[in-house]
């Protein structure tokens, strides 16, 4: 028999649901709430220095490996304003092409074939699939969901850790879930840690989107500064998810390491923009406040037209998505689920069971992102109440 083209590592990483669902969504013309970028564009300050910056010719040819200056000071005061974190902008800051690059430098720098990683599940898909690249197993330990939301025991990730976990990736605020970590989850997640000299990786490119309560770094607890790869991007702050300018803060025997795997990955990317996003970060407070209260909007607008269409809704944190359990509906599964809900209603949802590789935990929920103009948004609740 021929050798398959595609590596053993990658061959259950063929396809993605959102090709599945946005091709299901174009095929039908149906709203497509499945993938979770936004449908306007961020600033038009922002975008307006992209262009300067094209124009004046910052950014056209390679830019510094770990990011232009400019960049990297920008997310060091970031850090700080935000977060009272203090990062060496030079040793302990690194630009990458999005989160999604920053994610796969860090499984490949710091993971050897064998080690265990420890990952919440549902997980965003890219985790799966990088820690697959680096040879590594992935562990996941269960979110559950009652009284209303998803929550951490801290007991199960205990007993999830064994002598080969190596690291932790965590993602807060959390897609597909909309948990924000609190205070005592993350207390007890950085003991764990601790405790067992783990290695975290923190995602978390939604660090603006929460609606209630903060989001807190994982890097601020006590003893995590030091063990902690913090990751975020630009494009879900700045509604510019197409830039792809992602960023990693670390000390900097770990930032060497994560770029010593980026430097062959993509080199460098997105020059221009990258000036354009130090222009964002320094964007005064009302931007970030306007943002939220702008999505915050659109979460209850959907949340509550969910709700009338008989769907439990979790109602999230963070994020931009809310997860749904279709149970009421007298559904159970939620990928026949979304395959159908096109033609039956026009809408594009995903189920959130590609996520989990507990499938049974997983199945009965399906997640639909906010992120669009109240019309849409409104068309698809009226879509969904609609007998089919
Ligand atoms: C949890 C999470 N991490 C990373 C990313 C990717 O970020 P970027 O577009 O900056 O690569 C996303 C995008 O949806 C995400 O939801």
């Amino acid at each position: 028999m021929r050798r398959p083209y595609l590596n053993s590592r990658l061959a259950e990483f063929t396809s993605t649901i959102f090709a599945e669902m946005s091709a299901l969504a174009a095929g039908t013309g149906a709203i497509n709430l499945g993938q979770g970028f936004p449908d306007t564009d961020g600033p038009e300050a922002v975008r307006e220095a992209a262009v300067r910056a094209i124009r004046d010719g910052r950014g056209n040819q390679y830019p510094p490996g770990p990011g232009v200056p400019e960049l990297r000071q920008a997310i060091a005061d970031h850090q700080r304003r935000f977060y009272g974190l203090e990062f060496d902008p030079d040793t302990e800051v690194l630009v990458t092409a999005g989160a999604t690059e920053a994610i796969a430098a860090a499984m490949l720098a710091l993971l050897e074939p064998g080690d265990e990683v420890i990952a919440l599940e549902p997980y965003y898909d890219s985790y799966a699939a990088c820690i697959a690249l680096a040879g590594a197993r992935r562990v996941p330990v269960t979110l559950r969901p009652h009284a209303g939301a998803y929550h951490l025991d801290p007991d199960e990730l205990r007993a999830a850790i064994t002598p080969r976990t190596r690291l932790l990736l965590l993602n807060t605020p959390h897609n597909p879930t909309g948990t924000v970590l609190t205070r005592a989850e993350l207390a007890a997640v950085a003991e764990l840690a601790v405790e067992h000299d783990l290695l975290v990786v923190t995602d978390e490119v939604y660090e603006h989107l929460v609606f209630d309560g903060a989001h807190l770094p994982p890097a601020s607890f006590p003893g995590m500064r030091e063990r902690t790869v913090g990751i975020s991007s630009a494009g879900k702050t700045f509604s510019l998810t197409g830039w792809k300018v992602g960023w990693v803060t670390a000390p900097p025997e770990l930032l060497a390491a994560v770029r010593s795997a980026k430097q062959y990955l993509t080199f460098v990317s997105a020059g221009p923009f990258q000036y354009a996003v130090a222009e964002a970060l320094a964007l005064p407070d009302a931007y970030y406040e306007g943002q939220r209260e702008e999505l915050r909007a659109k979460r209850d607008l959907l949340s509550a037209g969910l709700a009338d269409a008989g769907f439990a809704v979790y109602r999230p944190a963070g994020t931009y998505f809310v997860t749904t359990d279709i149970r009421p509906l007298g559904e159970k599964d939620g990928l026949a689920f979304c395959r159908a809900l096109p033609t039956r209603c026009g809408v594009v949802a995903v189920p959130t069971a590609v996520f989990y590789d507990d499938q049974e935990a997983g199945a009965p929920f399906v997640r639909f992102a906010f992120c669009k103009k109240d019309e849409v948004l409104r068309e698809a609740a009226a879509r969904l109440r609609a007998p089919a």
